[in-house]
């Protein structure tokens, strides 16, 4: 938390949630809810980062947030620079570090980063110029701020600011995922009345990521009368790993049906991060019910990066 703060305690990058304080949380998504209204159209706010240039710096693939993060810097008015790793020097073994200083060498302000190793966010971060911002897209397993703040902001629309009297399920592949990570940060700061994870033994982490959660593998025992059930996207390689047997298992265990979501409180929410594998950890049925609140979450990530993007390059 410290590496993304400055001497007086005001964020100057946004790296992870972990151990962000809950005013801090609360007042971001606030303003996200308020940003809402200009996120997809019109141009009200294109004066907010006018001058400035961010980066769009993506080592893997990437839909959702690169797109939202692209139109949240054009809502804003900031000169938008969309960095392609598979065209760029980078195929010809140019370092990430090398890459980050020839940006900021053209005056580029800020980087929304997506990488593969653990941490690689914050090592740039460390040697960035003063001013220049470092804004964590995903990298590894370990975090993905921006996701966790846009399904708080969801959950928050769908059941209230109060977190303490919500039971939110994390369902799935826990131990390779950045956006549970993130998602128990900001869960454990907003207080939430109960956290409940259930998945495989082998895809659930056996360090202290899970504290203060309630653990099973019962999918639906795990259910019972929970307001929103979030669903991770199994990835495939989990299979020739031997982490998962069969995807046919893993769906009669762990899949989330119309038949198993009335389990839950009739009013709970279904969230998944996406992309996801329809008829695998959720069926197509429950992507596109009633209860689905998928493209809510990819509608608020568009108002979360302007919030973001706001309260560290304005
Ligand atoms: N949720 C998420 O990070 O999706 P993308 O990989 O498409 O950005």
């Amino acid at each position: 938390m410290s590496e993304q703060l400055d001497d007086a305690g005001r964020l100057k990058h946004l790296l992870t949630l972990e151990g962000m304080p809950r005013g801090v949380l609360e007042a971001m998504l606030q303003r996200a809810d308020a940003l809402a209204e200009y996120a997809h159209g019109g141009s009200e706010m294109r004066d907010a980062l006018a001058g400035k240039a961010v980066c769009t710096l993506f080592f893997e693939a990437s839909t959702r947030t690169r797109c939202s993060f692209s139109l949240a810097i054009q809502r804003l008015g900031a000169d938008l620079l969309n960095f392609d790793a598979s065209f760029a020097s980078t195929t010809k073994g140019e370092s990430d570090l090398d890459t980050l200083k020839t940006l900021e060498a053209m005056g580029v302000h800020g980087f929304i980063v997506r990488h593969k190793m653990d941490g690689a966010v914050a090592a740039l971060a460390r040697s960035a110029l003063p001013g220049t911002v470092l804004i964590n897209a995903g990298d590894g397993r370990s975090n993905h701020p921006t996701q966790g703040l846009l399904d708080m902001l969801t959950l928050r629309q769908a059941k209230g600011p109060d977190f303490s009297a919500m039971k939110v399920l994390i369902v799935g592949d826990v131990n390779h995922s950045r956006v549970a990570r993130s998602d128990l940060h900001a869960l454990h700061a907003l207080r939430t009345g109960e956290v409940r994870v259930c998945g495989p033994a082998s895809l659930l982490p056996d360090d202290d990521t899970l504290h203060g959660c309630v653990v099973g593998d019962d999918f639906d025992a795990m259910l019972d009368g929970v307001d929103a059930v979030m669903m991770l996207r199994l990835q495939r390689e989990r299979m020739s790993e031997g982490l998962v047997t069969s995807l046919d298992d893993y769906h009669r265990d762990f899949g989330l049906t119309m038949a198993r979501l009335r389990r839950a409180a009739p009013d709970a929410i279904v969230m998944h991060p996406g992309p996801m594998n329809r008829g695998i950890e959720i069926t197509g049925e429950v992507a596109d019910g009633p209860q689905s609140r998928v493209l809510q979450q990819v509608a608020n990530g568009v108002a979360v990066r302007m919030a973001v993007l706001e309260a560290l390059l304005a």
